[in-house]
């Protein structure tokens, strides 16, 4: 059994947030817990669907995404969240109210984001045919205090991976992977 939390990534499009969340999803069910990703671009496709990229629209998005974080959070399931979410304040005001929250910023340097254009999206952007694009035409408001910093240009996404799930077990969230289960269950 072990306890719920949530472990929301913040960053840049095409800075790395659903294949951390993909990764750690898997080890974190091979550990044994019960896991729930919540990732911005599938969520738009029903629970925020119809919403667009205005200030206003976003922040309904993250208090959309950040609801069902709180209640699987409280019912002992692990959810990640992978949305650029750029504004502080409602980031804030979702770690309040879900309470076991692990910040996790994804930082990449805009140009890297630019040169990799998964999506095709920052070509678009730069082109100015789509408006209020995070990072070119509308702020991203990096955090002050994540639990955990990622610079996903310099390192593997595994090895990103393996310092979020470091963190997890130092903030007292995992037992570690080196320990037994009952030492596990003991330490839990
Ligand atoms: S958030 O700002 O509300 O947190 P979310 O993570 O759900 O954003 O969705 C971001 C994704 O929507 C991007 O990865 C990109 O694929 C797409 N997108 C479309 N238009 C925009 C835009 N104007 N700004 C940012 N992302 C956009």
């Amino acid at each position: 059994m072990t306890t719920g939390f949530t472990i929301w990534f913040t960053g840049l499009s095409g800075a790395g947030k659903s294949t951390l969340a993909t990764i750690l999803e898997r080890e974190l069910r091979a550990r044994g817990s019960r896991v729930e990703v919540l990732d911005g671009d599938v969520v738009r496709t029903h629970l925020s669907k119809g919403l667009g990229f205005s200030r206003e629209d976003r922040d309904t998005n993250i208090r959309r995404i950040g609801w069902v974080c709180e209640v699987l959070t409280r019912n002992d399931v692990v959810a990640i969240a992978a949305a650029i979410s750029p504004f502080r304040e409602v980031r804030d005001e979702v770690r309040a109210r879900v309470g076991r929250f692990v910040e996790v910023f994804v930082d990449v340097p805009l140009e890297t984001a630019i040169a990799r254009d998964v999506k095709g999206l920052y070509a678009k952007a730069l082109a100015g045919e789509i408006a209020q694009f995070t990072g070119v035409s509308d702020p991203y408001e990096a955090p002050l205090r994540p639990e955990v910093t990622i610079r996903s240009a310099e390192e593997t996404p595994e090895a990103s991976a393996a310092r979020v799930l470091a963190a997890l077990e130092e903030l007292g969230y995992l037992a570690g992977a080196g320990r037994l289960p009952h030492e596990r269950s003991a330490a839990a």
